[in-house]
């Protein structure tokens, strides 16, 4: 695994991103990128298998029957980096195929180094690949992805779980193209992408019976506890999963159920709640086909081929650059 660059202190970063999100006087927010320590990965790979969750079995469904078909329309040699490896599961499927084509370099990308770490274990053991494990940032990975390729060699670069819903729709699109900036003619990109379903269907799979994905969210008031020196009291936090019919989204939000006043030490800040006041924690829009497309083609790709789990609908759809 290659550590981050020593330029960011990420503890001082973390205490910056809640320090102004939680001083937005109109919603206050935390960034759902700080739900990935080592104990958030492990919640999210427990929600990943919840009953109620499809998501996660819809994307692996769709790489394990559409692997060949996938790796068939991208020109050899091939590199894949994965953006978000999360612990790389479902990317075996894809993987086995490259190497069985010829040996094949994967980078996966992520800023956890717990889930890094899993994923690097795991993937080792496919025969005929070399792993090069970044823990970065999206971009600043894919950058040193680029940077490190041979002259003839193609990028597939993967961004599964529907991931990108975690951006607006505006976000999305500057992210897509950002992503096409650093890629050459040849290269490509897999991006998975949950599709509309009703809101009855949703919502259990963001507000689970088990509470397990209202441990995730909280978990996220914990790390701050623990590496802030906060005093969040989860007890007088709730977790909350609405949709959004007019944005076509989840939303995610902590409720304090009292008026409270927070102090959070090391980012400076005493942070006060009223009863009944959240803070927005993740969104995660949801899409249909033709935007996806659309969405190729005004970040600069264009759309090759699209897959669909019909049970739980999803997409994978290949990008590609000419
Ligand atoms: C929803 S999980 C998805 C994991 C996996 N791709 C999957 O589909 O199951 C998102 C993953 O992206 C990682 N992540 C989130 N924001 C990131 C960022 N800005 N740069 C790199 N990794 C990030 C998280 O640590 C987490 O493992």
């Amino acid at each position: 695994m290659t550590a981050p660059e020593p330029t960011e202190n990420s503890t001082a970063q973390f205490a910056r991103d809640v320090r102004s999100g939680l001083s937005n006087k109109d919603q206050k927010t935390l960034p759902a990128k700080y739900f990935y320590d080592d104990v958030g990965s492990a919640l999210f790979e427990a929600i990943s298998v919840l009953p109620e969750y499809g998501l996660t079995r819809a994307d692996e469904h769709l790489l394990r029957v559409h692997a060949d078909a996938m790796a068939a329309r991208i020109p050899p040699p091939v590199v894949v980096s994965e953006l978000g490896s999360g612990t790389g599961k479902k990317t075996g499927w894809l993987l086995k195929t490259f190497c069985q084509r010829r040996p094949t370099v994967y980078y996966p990308i992520e800023i956890s180094s717990g889930a890094l770490a899993r994923c690097e274990a795991d993937l080792r053991l496919l025969d005929s690949i070399s792993i090069v494990g970044l823990q970065r940032d999206y971009l600043d990975g894919l950058r040193e992805v680029a940077a490190r390729r041979a002259t003839a060699e193609h990028i597939l670069v993967l961004f599964l779980g529907s991931s990108i819903g975690n951006f607006d729709r505006n976000a999305s699109e500057r992210f897509l193209r950002r992503v096409r900036e650093i890629l050459q003619p040849g290269d490509s990109l897999l991006l998975g992408t949950d599709l509309e379903k009703p809101a009855s269907q949703l919502i259990p799979a963001y507000d689970d019976p088990q509470g397990v994905t209202a441990a995730f969210n909280l978990n996220l008031l914990a790390r701050i506890n623990r590496e802030l020196g906060a005093n969040f009291e989860l007890k007088h936090f709730q977790h909350i999963a609405r949709f959004n019919q007019l944005e076509r989204r989840i939303e995610m939000h902590l409720r304090s159920t009292i008026p409270q006043t927070v102090s959070i030490p090391k980012a400076g800040i005493a942070v006060t709640f009223r009863e009944d006041e959240t803070i927005w924690t993740e969104s995660s829009y949801k899409y249909n086909l033709e935007e996806v497309a659309r969405m190729a083609t005004q970040a600069g790709f264009i759309c090759d081929a699209q897959w669909v789990d019909e049970e739980w609908t999803f997409a994978e759809s290949l990008f590609i650059v000419r």
